[in-house]
């Protein structure tokens, strides 16, 4: 195999970065308001039986393709599979676009929301932050800071991989984690904390449906990085000999714990100050403003938490750019410098219109959606489980047997759950994917 390939210094650095990925944006600003929405406790207790059940079969099963064939998806799928396949490898570079695109669009608001709490720029009553947001998020400051963010991802993954993205991770996925505990010592000793505490933690089955199941997939999802070609990219990265089932399992479990935190962080300061959980995108950064202005100190704890949520964007962007960077320079031979700036450049160039359907654009829509929301719509709801599915497909019954025996290198064949991992792959995963996406775009 290709000597010349970069790989992570570490066992620590491919876990920061394959867990610098699955956090992000989704975890932090996402889950606590998909949550709020879906009632609860009850909704986080099947997200979590989702995510373990189903999320970390798919992980490892990325992984473990990327390793194997130490190639983008697209090379991937075409060195294992041949034919028709490596149709899924470009269907995840593309989709990586499309979500990128929409991505640092939202990115770009947290970077705005660290120098206007820094600042003191933000208006105090939530009435008057829903405004400040709805006036920011539809201007053109909002496409300058969706640039600044593109750009620093781009130069994070023109860095490569050990010295971009592996360090970048190793040093930012610590600082999120204490940022995190750090709100969090202060959202639960609030006066009223208690109110957000129960209805995160404590279960209310009544408010369960069928919406609930399929809420919690697509969150699962997104939240692992799935069916783009980003795990298997980043799995492409390790030397042979890496444990993948337990580095999954800790990606994984890392990713539970964010969200976790990020829950006990957000809600029960939602709560304390009497605000609706369930009002959707702006739970973030229309009701956390208004609480970090009447808190001891919260101007500096407004400016840690959206620092917290910038950074945990940054290393999930950058493993959103990645792929199509490895494919272009597998197969292009392409520098990554150059594949980098030009895919970030494409990225944007998708990004500004979504960004414009906050503002100027806003009457454009198709479908009753604005550009932005189809973006959303096509990657979130429609692309990644297609190629969640396709995957899952692929390595559960085209690539069963070499799966297999690429996860007993390192004897892992053994463990006890090796069978249950491909049942799930054959049998669990492609009936749920496809129901989502049947009931996504609205055929059931
Ligand atoms: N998981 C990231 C988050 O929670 C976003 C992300 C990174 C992603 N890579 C991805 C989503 C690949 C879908 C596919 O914010």
């Amino acid at each position: 195999m290709d000597s010349q390939r970069e790989s992570w210094g570490s066992r620590f650095g491919f876990v920061m970065a394959a867990a610098g990925s699955a956090v992000g944006l989704g975890n932090v600003w996402r889950f606590p308001y998909i949550t709020g929405d879906n009632g609860g406790g009850a909704f986080l207790l099947i997200y979590l039986a989702i995510v373990a059940g189903f999320g970390l079969p798919l992980v490892i099963a990325e992984i473990v393709l990327g390793r194997t064939a130490q190639r983008n998806p697209v090379g991937a799928f075409r060195l294992l599979g041949g034919r028709a396949w490596p149709a899924v490898g470009y269907l995840g570079v593309l989709t990586g676009f499309v979500i990128l695109s929409f991505y640092v669009v939202v990115a770009g608001w947290t970077l705005a929301y660290i120098g206007f709490m820094a600042r003191g720029l933000l208006s105090t009553g939530p009435q008057a932050l829903g405004a400040d947001f709805g006036r920011f998020i539809g201007g053109g400051s909002a496409i300058a800071y969706a640039t600044a963010f593109m750009a620093l991802t781009a130069f994070v993954v023109a860095s490569g991989i050990g010295k971009g993205i592996e360090r970048a991770n190793k040093l930012l996925m610590p600082a999120l984690f204490v940022l995190l505990l750090i709100l969090l010592a202060r959202a639960v000793t609030l006066p009223g904390a208690a109110d957000g505490l129960r209805f995160f933690l404590v279960p209310d089955f009544s408010r369960v449906t069928g919406a609930t199941f399929s809420a919690a997939l697509s969150q699962a999802f997104f939240s692992l990085s799935l069916g783009m070609g980003c795990m298997v990219t980043y799995g492409s990265y390790l030397r042979s000999r890496e444990r993948i089932a337990s580095a999954s399992g800790m990606v994984v479990g890392l990713d539970v714990l964010a969200a976790i935190l990020a829950g006990l962080v957000v809600l029960p300061v939602v709560f304390a100050f009497g605000f609706d959980p369930g009002q959707g995108p702006g739970l973030t950064f229309v009701t956390l403003p208004a609480v970090f202005a009447s808190m001891p100190l919260g101007q500096l704890f407004g400016v840690l938490f959206f620092l917290l949520l910038a950074i945990a964007a940054l290393t999930s962007a950058v493993s959103i750019l990645e792929p199509a960077v490895s494919l272009l320079v597998d197969e292009r031979g392409l520098s990554r410098t150059a594949a980098a700036w030009a895919c970030a450049a494409v990225a944007l160039a998708l990004g500004i219109p979504a960004s414009l359907s906050f503002g100027a654009w806003a009457g454009f829509t198709l479908f009753g959606k604005t550009f932005f929301d189809l973006l959303d719509f096509a990657a979130t709801s429609v692309m990644m489980p297609l190629g969640a599915l396709l995957t899952a497909v692929f390595v559960g019954w085209f690539w069963a047997a070499p799966a297999a025996r690429a996860l007993s290198n390192d004897g892992e064949l053994r463990q006890p759950w090796a069978p249950a991992w491909g049942a799930v792959l054959r049998f669990v995963a492609p009936p749920a994917l496809a129901w989502i996406l049947l009931l996504s775009i609205g055929l059931i």
